[in-house]
């Protein structure tokens, strides 16, 4: 198998492509032949160092896969080789062959693409805890989404508008704001032009409901300045490398609120939830009411490039690397 090795912390340049022998499959398991192995903006942190959690060296980054069934291991009954699946690895996912246990890997909907099933469940299970669990948000309320033709940011325009929610999408390029506009967002603020809070306000009759910040560094102070009465503002990264600090005051003003977002730190003590809010996702691409973007394709080899890319805001939606 061809796995993408990160030997030591350091730039995404020093990933290798590093032939290994397959690893056996255990009762219980299943091998699935990578077909999209989806990347994240964690990626990237992780092979940097730059991460909360820093993996012993050496160790293969990947969070999410989706594939093909090659094998299934002793006591497997709900998986046939052949089947279409994806799953969340974590780490190890950008490989061209992943072992798993059976009862965490799931069939890929008729309707979804590969590269979508290998992307989908980091931002949307983001996006879905985010807006529903921790804003709590109501149809009808404003939305204001930085980085919204990012990852995480586009999943989060797309939910709120099939939650009723009126979407304002925040990015720096028309590309991105066209495709989050094509995913439900009404309106949309040019970060490397337009002041972001007076638009916001007055866009939205006075200040939105709701700000979901991806990106943090000075935009979230922005965020922060256009949440109407009441508002809250969703810290969900810091993509810009800055974590910013916001001034008490403006948090007190208003009675506003900022609340913080890890779907991850959620996950472990809702593991039932997160399974009804994944199914939902599922049901709701299925009935056409969510819309995961196909994402770009880089070759496995290329995971340099792809890694940059984002670090560098190119990427529009989604990557995924193509064993
Ligand atoms: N809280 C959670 O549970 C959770 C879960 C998943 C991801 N995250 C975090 O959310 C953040 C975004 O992840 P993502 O996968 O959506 O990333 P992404 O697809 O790369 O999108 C991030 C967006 O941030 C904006 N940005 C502004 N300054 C940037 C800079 N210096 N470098 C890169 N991007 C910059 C870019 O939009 P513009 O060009 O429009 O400014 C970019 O499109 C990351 O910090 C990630 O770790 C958090």
């Amino acid at each position: 198998m061809r796995v993408v090795s990160c030997n030591s912390f350091g730039p995404v340049s020093d990933l290798t492509v590093e032939h290994r022998p397959s690893v056996p499959v255990g009762p219980g398991q299943v091998r699935i032949r990578v077909t999209a192995a989806g990347v994240n903006f964690v990626d990237g942190l992780f092979v940097q160092g730059l991460y909360q959690i820093k993996p012993p060296v050496p160790f293969v980054p990947g969070g999410e896969v989706a594939g093909v069934v090659a094998e299934v291991g002793d006591g497997v009954t709900t998986h046939s080789v052949g089947d279409r699946v994806f799953c969340s690895t974590g780490l190890g996912g950008f490989a061209s062959e992943v072992v798993w246990p059976a009862r965490r890997v799931t069939h890929t909907p008729a309707g979804m693409t590969d590269g979508q099933a290998a992307t989908f469940v980091q931002s949307y299970g983001t996006a879905g805890v985010a807006l529903h669990h921790r804003a709590r948000a109501h149809a009808g309320e404003w939305l204001l989404v930085l980085g919204a033709g990012g990852g995480v940011g586009l999943a989060a325009v797309d939910v709120g508008h099939a939650m009723g929610l009126h979407v304002i999408a925040a990015a720096s390029s028309q590309e991105k704001r066209s495709i989050a506009s094509a995913h439900g967002a009404e309106a949309e603020i040019d970060t490397s032009t337009e002041d972001v809070k007076s638009r916001a306000k007055e866009l939205s009759g006075g200040g939105v409901h709701l700000v979901y910040d991806p990106v943090g560094g000075a935009l979230a102070e922005a965020g922060l300045r256009s949440l109407r009465d009441d508002g809250q503002l969703l810290v969900v990264g810091f993509a810009a490398g800055e974590i910013p600090k916001l001034p008490a005051n403006q948090i007190l003003l208003r009675n506003r609120r900022v609340t913080g977002v890890d779907w991850g730190g959620w996950v472990g003590g809702h593991q039932e939830e997160n399974q009804q809010l994944l199914s939902d996702v599922v049901a709701a691409i299925d009935r056409g009411d969510l819309h995961p973007v196909e994402p770009k394709a880089y070759a496995l080899a290329d995971v340099a490039v792809a890694l940059q890319d984002q670090l560098d805001r190119k990427v529009v939606g989604k990557s995924v690397l193509v064993p």
